[in-house]
């Protein structure tokens, strides 16, 4: 089976297009590594060759990274190096080639896919939403392994490059055009015509000035990125912040540090084998273990259904109704609001009311120092929660969450004021954490509408919901938490 096709073109240009069948997505594994020998070869051995764009052949998707399930399985060390170096030696070959070559990207393009597209002499991508590009193996708990730890400081400069390796974020083709990650970015009708563009350019170059590298632009940046006592600051500074942030228990960042701080100044070529020994080590330990299950289960329990199959249709959630506006009920207004959702906010107290308002605007006003959403973005949010001391608006509410002190009998309360107002098909919601879902539905006059919708503090940091079923709770309502409509 094969995953790279090798299209020659007629202006003496191969198209070197991953699409691997047998998947939805292309991954960097075993068999693409395999067949990617295959197809170097194949552009190895033509020597008329002008040049290669790398391309995916699933439309909108370009390869979303190395295969997890496999770093999962993997227990051996050597069994790790073996491969890490054998994608090592055929990205080289694709590095080495006598032609220019210039990724191609569009759509989703992570971890092992940037570093298979970092080994090309240039990229382009498209400027469409959905091409991310970046390296999130740290919070996997290993560290860009194919390579990525040793081109990309290469390629950006050693601040860009610390910012997205211990981050694990990715970002937009104007931003990577902006931080020099890729060449251009281009409307996705025009990637492969821009590529092809590129790749003339390059052919004017020698071939040792082919590779696109990182230039300081600026004395600071030069001070930063190239010179000794810069570099030295920059990384001592990314270790204490590093130590600081993950309190020392997590091991990848600070591998990634030491493997840049003694890749530097090396060939790539040496700068691998450090890299290679280091990430080895790290995708047999427990803590990338650990993180990839965590990512696994999540991935799944996004896809596995909620319920018995047919399940029930999900019903929409607009309106939401949260009933105590306290650290818990403040930030899922939060949350909520953000995710384009109108909330009406109750609470006996005023003060409650007032602080939970100014924490939404805290949190929108954070976001909005890092780049996410501006002042238009966070006015828009403010007015979709309406606060008020009356239990007003409810009949509007697709989804009621209780979030007041934790006592039964208070919450018993709130839900009969509730229950007579809601609509007969909302969802009516439990925030509590300790106390029983089916013991909080006795007495209800639709207890199958009823379940735990448990979120964690704080909520903005908290990705995770515990959507908890009582005796009587009914599949559409479960449907409706986990999945619904336009949530
Ligand atoms: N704080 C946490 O870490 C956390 C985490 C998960 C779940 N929870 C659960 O979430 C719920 C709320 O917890 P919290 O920490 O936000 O509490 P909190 O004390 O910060 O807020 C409770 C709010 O409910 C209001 N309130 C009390 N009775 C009311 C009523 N009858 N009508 C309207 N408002 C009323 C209070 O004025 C207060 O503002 C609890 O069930 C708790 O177990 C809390």
């Amino acid at each position: 089976m094969s995953i790279f096709r090798v299209e020659r073109q007629v202006n003496g240009v191969a198209h070197l297009v991953m699409d691997d069948s047998s998947r939805k997505v292309n991954v960097i594994g075993e068999p693409a590594i395999a067949d990617l020998e295959r197809a170097v070869t194949v552009l190895e051995s033509d020597t008329e060759l002008r040049g290669v764009v790398l391309m995916s052949g699933k439309p909108g998707s370009f390869v979303a990274g190395a295969d997890v399930n496999g770093i999962a399985a993997v227990t051996e060390r050597e069994e790790v190096h073996a491969l890490v170096r054998r994608v090592h030696a055929v990205f080289g070959r694709l590095a080495a080639l006598h032609c220019p070559t210039v990724a191609a990207i569009d759509g989703i393009c992570l971890g092992g896919g940037t570093e298979l597209a970092l080994a090309c002499d240039s990229r382009i991508a498209s400027e469409e939403e959905h091409t991310q590009i970046g390296l999130p193996e740290t919070m996997l708990g290993i560290i860009p392994g194919f390579g990525g730890t040793t081109r990309l400081p290469r390629l950006v400069g050693l601040s860009t490059a610390l910012d997205l390796i211990l981050t694990g974020r990715s970002v937009d083709a104007r931003k990577a055009e902006r931080m020099g990650l890729i060449a251009r970015a281009v409307p996705a009708a025009w990637l492969i015509e821009h590529a092809h563009r590129r790749l003339a350019e390059l052919e004017k170059r020698s071939a040792k000035r082919r590779r696109d590298r990182y230039r300081a632009r600026g004395f600071m940046a030069w001070f930063m990125d190239v010179s000794a006592a810069g570099r030295g600051l920059v990384l001592s500074r990314a270790r204490s912040m590093t130590l600081k942030r993950t309190a020392g228990h997590y091991p990848a960042p600070l591998a990634a540090l030491d493997v840049i701080e003694k890749g530097a100044g090396r060939a790539v070529d040496q700068a691998l084998v450090i890299e290679a020994n280091a990430v080895s080590g790290l995708a047999v330990g427990p803590v990338c273990k650990n993180l990839v299950r965590i990512f696994l289960l999540s991935e799944r329990a996004k896809k596995d259904p909620p319920v018995a199959e047919p399940s029930p249709a999900p019903a929409p959630v607009r309106t939401l109704m949260i009933v105590g506006a306290g650290v818990m009920g403040g930030g899922v207004a939060a949350l909520a609001s953000r995710n384009n959702i109108d909330v009406r906010l109750r609470d006996l107290s005023p003060d409650s009311l007032t602080r939970a308002l100014q924490t939404v605007r805290s949190l929108a006003n954070e976001r909005a120092r890092k780049g996410k959403g501006g002042a238009r973005a966070l006015d828009a949010q403010m007015a979709r929660i309406l606060p008020g001391i009356e239990l007003t608006g409810v009949r509007r509410a697709d989804f009621a969450l209780e979030a007041v002190v934790e006592k039964l009998d208070v919450k018993r309360r709130v839900f009969g004021e509730l229950e007579v107002r809601l609509r007969p098909e909302a969802v009516l919601a439990t925030n509590t954490s300790s106390l029983s879902v089916t013991e909080l539905a006795s007495g209800l006059a639709r207890p199958e509408r009823f379940c735990g919708f448990h979120f964690f503090n704080p909520v903005h940091r908290m990705p995770l919901v515990e959507v908890v079923r009582g005796r009587k709770t009914s599949d559409a309502t479960i449907v409706t938490a986990t999945r619904p409509d336009s949530w």
